[in-house]
């Protein structure tokens, strides 16, 4: 007899090969970049490095999650708006988050 626990394992592997098989063969099922699950994939547990302008606040919590607590209700592209796809490996280190697009001026630290 087969066991229950061999079948789940069977489906999960099955599964995960489908997801695989998605997410790098068939561009045509694009992820949804709004969704920040889909970053978090990758960026969970990178190092959060503060802004090289020293006057600005940092934005990202080290420790994990955010400084302000309204910055937590929005998708990660809303402000990483140069982020188009997910093959930004060698195009998005560079890039800087415009405070302005939100806010009437760049928030300086008290
Ligand atoms: C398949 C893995 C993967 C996924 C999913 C992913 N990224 Fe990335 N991302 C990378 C890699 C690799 C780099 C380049 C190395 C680095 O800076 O971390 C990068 C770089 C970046 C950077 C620049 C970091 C810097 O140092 O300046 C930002 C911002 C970023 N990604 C945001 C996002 C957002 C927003 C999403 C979701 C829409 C996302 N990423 C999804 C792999 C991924
Ligand atoms: C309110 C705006 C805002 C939101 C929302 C936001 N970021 Fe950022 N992100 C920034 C800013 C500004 C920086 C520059 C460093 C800082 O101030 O924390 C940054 C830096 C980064 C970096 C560069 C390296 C690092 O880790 O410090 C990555 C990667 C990144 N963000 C990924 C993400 C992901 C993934 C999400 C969604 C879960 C997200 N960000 C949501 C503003 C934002
Ligand atoms: C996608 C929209 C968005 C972007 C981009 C954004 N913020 Fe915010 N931020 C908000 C909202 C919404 C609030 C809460 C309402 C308010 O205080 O304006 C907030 C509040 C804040 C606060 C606390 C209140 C204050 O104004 O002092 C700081 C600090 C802050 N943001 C820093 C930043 C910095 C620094 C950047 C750029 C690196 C940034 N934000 C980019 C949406 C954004």
């Amino acid at each position: 007899m087969i066991s229950p626990n061999l079948v789940l394992k069977s489906i999960t592997f099955t599964f995960l090969v489908s997801l695989m098989t998605l997410g790098f063969g068939a561009p045509v099922f694009a992820e949804d970049l709004s969704d920040n699950e889909v970053c978090l994939d990758c960026h969970a547990d990178a190092e959060r490095e503060p802004p090289s302008d020293p006057t600005r606040p940092q934005v990202h919590n080290p420790a994990g999650g955010f400084f302000v607590e309204d910055h937590a209700d929005f998708s990660c592209i809303d402000c990483h708006d140069y982020i188009e796809d997910l093959e930004h490996e060698e195009t998005a280190p560079g890039n800087e988050v415009d405070c302005l697009n939100c806010h009437d001026e760049v928030p300086v630290k008290e």
